[in-house]
């Protein structure tokens, strides 16, 4: 993937390291690009690069997060002056001021969002029960928080994207024979010890992955092209049994624990 369209935010689960090998799976000329889960939108704006559709449709459960991404549509020069006034405000009293803070403009909202992706523990996006951020402090010596070249060229490519917040079933019904569809959930965890991950504060359990096969199950029907990520667990490949599945090989720089990091191996299912 080329340094030019990097995604604004460290996102657990992004998918730079994959991009080039989702955007093998997904036809060369999309009619309308789908993307439910859209977190970091690596793949997103990796297509973008590529012109590879005519229109986009962005969508996440993450009511900040897709507010984030429409002030940078519609708003960059308010929010580009913002994210500069925060910029030296990294020491960790002042983290934990910002952090404190809710509510506010859309403008501040999303500057906030940037700021404590950057300066947080990891980029993790982690919410307790009441939705209050709480990702502790995560001592960079020099966050980027003012990066005008990544969001111009950020903002560049959502211009006339359609970016809500949407359940990933829903959005998925409007997809059509031509349009493509990338799905990139909360993955399923290995093991039943390890820790689920909390992008938002419903956890996204067996239940919804079966929820979100048989939406994979429906769009394959429509020849709609589909691909998934997810992890390589026995369940995730039941569940994809019938479609083409392939191990994958994925570097993971955000874990919690260090010597997690290294190269793990994820399930790509295609809808062929
Ligand atoms: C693994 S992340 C996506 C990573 C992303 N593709 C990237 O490259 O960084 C999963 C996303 O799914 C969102 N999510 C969780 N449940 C959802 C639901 N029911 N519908 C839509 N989005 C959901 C979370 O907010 C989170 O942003």
């Amino acid at each position: 993937m080329s340094e030019r369209l990097r995604p604004i935010l460290k996102w657990a689960g992004g998918k730079r390291s994959l991009a080039e090998r989702i955007l093998k799976e997904l036809p060369a000329q999309i009619e309308t690009y789908y993307e439910p889960f859209v977190g970091g939108a690596a793949v997103f704006l990796a297509l973008a690069e590529q012109k590879r559709f005519g229109r986009a449709v962005i969508t996440d459960k993450n009511r900040e997060l897709i507010n984030l991404y429409t002030v940078v549509r519609d708003d960059l020069v308010k929010l580009l002056k913002k994210l500069e006034s925060m910029q030296e405000l990294t020491r960790e009293e002042e983290y934990y001021e910002i952090r404190a803070q809710k509510g506010g403009t859309k403008i501040e909202r999303a500057a906030r969002f940037i700021y404590l992706n950057k300066t947080g523990y990891n980029g993790l996006y982690r919410v307790n029960s009441k939705g209050g951020f709480n990702v502790p402090y995560g001592r960079y010596k020099r966050p980027k928080i003012y990066d005008p070249e990544r969001l111009t060229i950020a903002a560049v490519a959502l211009q006339g994207v359609t970016i809500e917040v949407r359940d990933f079933e829903e959005v998925c019904a409007e997809a059509k024979r031509g349009d493509a569809v990338y799905l990139d959930p909360p993955y399923l965890p290995l093991s039943k010890t390890a820790s689920f991950s909390a992008y938002h504060s419903e956890a996204f359990g067996l239940p919804e992955h079966e929820r979100l096969a048989k939406v994979f199950a429906k769009l394959s029907k429509r020849h709609v092209a589909a691909v998934l990520s997810n992890s390589a667990t026995p369940d995730t490949r039941r569940l994809y049994q019938n479609f083409k599945c392939s191990d994958v090989y994925v570097r993971r720089p955000i874990n919690s624990v260090a010597s997690r990091r290294g190269a793990v191996s994820e399930l790509l299912v295609v809808s062929k």
